[in-house]
C-alpha cells in the first residue's frame, strides 16, 4: 500500500484497505516493529493514530497527512 497513490486506488481497492489500515493501526501491527528499530521516528504516536482514525471514518478521498519515513 502506498500513501501517496491513494488517489489511484479503485474505490473497491480503497475500501478494502481502509479496512486493514484500521486493523493495523488497532493492533498496532504498522509500521513494522523491524522498520521502527531503525527507524524510531515513524512510530505513529496518539495524534497520529486519531489523524488516521478520523481520516477512515471521514473515508475522505485524499491521504492522510502524516509522514513515516
Ligand atoms: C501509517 C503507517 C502504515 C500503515 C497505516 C500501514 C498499513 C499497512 C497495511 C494496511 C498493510 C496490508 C495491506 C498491504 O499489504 O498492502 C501493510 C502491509 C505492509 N506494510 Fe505497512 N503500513 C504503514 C507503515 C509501514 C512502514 C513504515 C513500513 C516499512 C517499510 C511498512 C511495511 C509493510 C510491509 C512489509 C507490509 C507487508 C507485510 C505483511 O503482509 O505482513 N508499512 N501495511
Amino acid at each position: 500500500m502506498n500513501f501517496s497513490a491513494w488517489s489511484q486506488y479503485d474505490q473497491r481497492k480503497q475500501i478494502k484497505l481502509f479496512e486493514e489500515i484500521q486493523e493495523v493501526i488497532e493492533k498496532e501491527e504498522m509500521p513494522l516493529k523491524q522498520y521502527l528499530w531503525m527507524h524510531p521516528d515513524a512510530r505513529l504516536d496518539i495524534n497520529d493514530q486519531m489523524i488516521i482514525k478520523a481520516w477512515l471514518s471521514g473515508a475522505q478521498p485524499e491521504s492522510p497527512n502524516i509522514s513515516v519515513q
